[in-house]
């Protein structure tokens, strides 16, 4: 990047070639369907308007100053020759237990990775189902419905071996390999070549498709609009809504998945990360607030009324939004433009999803990059095969999507404020933080990842525990797939956790955390 004479950074000699690539890059792994989806459909359980003020309130105490940490302590640890977790943890606080706390954030990307690239694939069948006109299905709600169990498997167990959707199962393999593909390519690349021509044309499709809702009739925008802004404010009383707001915030900004800290640790130590983590993150709000907000409940709202607001994520986006576009003129060429939107953003952030694992395959087993990719590619292929096996109700992805994409990311978020402000200690956190750096990060930012973020982040995983645990421990308790879904998460953090085990006795053998500077 800019400054050639600076120290290289990363030990795997991976670097981004441009800093616009760096926060295109990290933008695209926060910018995806929990933008588009997640988004709205919380807003609208929770109170419209009224959510977006704890929403805002998470953003400015939790999410931005967890970012730069996260950017900060990952740029710290490749300065000091590591791009993975275990790695970077060890050189901020030198106690062997910060490795195996690593391994949780190689397990988060990981199942979340397996899920959702399911979802990706969704996407894309849908969006060539528009374009060769096969999801033209009238004005019945319930023909939407019933197509989307058909398409997933929602219905039955095992439809992948009962002649199901041999559609789905080509566009998965297809999005699989084109994963690999640029993981395979390599950071430079792979992923940042990706994210310069995809975040641009995902915004393109946006604005297509926003431009379309915003100019249907007059009076029927501005009440779809209030649908989605009108704060009720019975909601601002419930810690519900609290809690959905900061763990959307977590979700969509890719914090306390193990992503940013190793992007960040392919800077060199005189690459900004100030100004870059702020921009990554604004990108995303623009992202989710201003297009993800604007168009897909005031189009349900608009055509269907307010109770196809009220059908979740998956079913605002599958179900209402195409009933949408079949009472919209020109439906099948927007439907066609929002699902390969949806397809783009999920994309650039999968991706991102992969690359913390191989970094800790290449750096901690002395993998090749093929070796690597082939050994990611059948973990992740197991897991993913295992959510299109048990696809009634959605229940193993949904199981994954709420303990690990939900209860997990809260927990590593935690574990990356203590390391910040207790381990790297928020005087050498800001020193490091304005190494480099574009802007000046007020001084009471330190306070609040010291003190405030931990503490409002315990008061999360535990309201939500109390809140939403109990359900699903009874769900556990019952037996079946969630149970199942539960052991698949176990054994994999146990093979991870071996892993980071063998990596670190042979980091110690060579001596690597031995001769690190400050
Ligand atoms: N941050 C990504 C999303 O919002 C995971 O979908």
């Amino acid at each position: 990047m800019a400054d050639q004479s600076s120290q290289g950074s990363a030990g795997s000699g991976e670097q981004w070639a441009t800093r616009l690539g760096v926060i295109l890059a990290v933008a695209g792994s926060a910018v995806g369907l929990g933008n588009f989806l997640r988004f709205p459909g919380k807003a609208a359980m929770n109170g419209g308007g009224a959510f977006m003020l704890p929403y805002f309130i998470s953003l400015l105490i939790l999410g931005i100053p967890l970012c730069w940490a996260e950017w900060t302590m990952g740029r710290y640890g490749g300065n000091r020759g590591f791009n993975s977790a275990p790695g970077i943890y060890t050189t901020i606080w030198r106690h062997k237990f910060a490795r195996y706390l690593g391994a949780f954030a190689l397990l988060i990307p990981l199942v979340i990775y397996m899920y959702y690239v399911l979802i990706e694939a969704w996407c894309l069948g849908y969006a060539w189902d528009y374009l060769v006109g096969n999801l033209q299905l009238g004005s019945d709600p319930q023909a939407y419905k019933d197509h989307f169990n058909e398409f997933v498997g929602g219905n039955a167990d095992g439809f992948i071996y009962e002649g199901g959707n041999n559609e789905l199962l080509g566009v998965l393999a297809l999005v699989f390999g084109m994963n690999f593909y640029f993981i395979y390519r390599g950071l430079s690349k792979g992923i940042e070549t990706f994210c310069k021509w995809a975040m641009p044309l995902m915004a393109l499709c946006a604005l297509c498709v926003l431009a379309r809702v915003l100019t249907l009739e007059a009076d029927k925008v501005v009440a779809g609009l209030g649908s989605m802004w009108n704060p009720n404010p019975d909601y601002l009383w419930k810690p519900q809504t609290w809690l959905e707001a900061s763990g959307q915030i977590f979700f969509s900004l890719s914090v306390g998945f193990g992503i940013i800290i190793n992007y960040a640790s392919y800077l060199k130590k005189s690459d900004d990360v100030a100004l870059s983590g702020l921009t990554a993150s604004s990108v995303n709000e623009f992202f989710e607030v201003c297009l993800g907000g604007l168009i897909t409940l005031p189009a349900a709202f608009i055509f269907l009324g307010v109770a196809a607001t009220q059908q979740g994520t998956f079913g605002l986006g599958f179900n209402a939004l195409p009933n949408v576009f079949a009472e919209m003129p020109g439906g099948r060429f927007f439907g066609c433009c929002w699902f390969f939107m949806l397809f783009l953003a999920a994309i650039t952030s999968s991706v991102s999803m992969l690359q913390p694992v191989i970094a800790f395959f290449e750096e901690g087993l002395g993998m090749r990059r093929h070796a690597s990719v082939t050994l990611l590619a059948f973990i992740a292929g197991c897991g993913t095969l295992f959510c299109l096996h048990y696809s009634k109700d959605m229940l193993a992805l949904d199981t994954m999507d709420f303990w690990v994409g939900t209860m997990f990311i809260v927990m590593l978020a935690l574990v990356q404020s203590l390391l910040y402000g207790w381990a790297m200690g928020i005087v050498r956190g800001e020193r490091e933080l304005h190494e480099g750096a574009n802007i000046r990060v007020p001084h009471f930012i330190q306070y609040i990842l010291k003190y405030v973020t931990p503490l409002y982040l315990l008061a999360i995983f535990v309201g939500t525990f109390v809140i939403q645990g109990p359900g699903y421990v009874e769900t556990l308790r019952k037996g079946g797939v969630p149970l199942y879904t539960m052991l698949f998460i176990l054994a994999i953090f146990a093979l991870l956790l071996m892993l980071v085990h063998s990596a670190g006795k042979r980091w110690d053998q060579e001596g690597r955390f031995d001769r690190l500077p400050e």
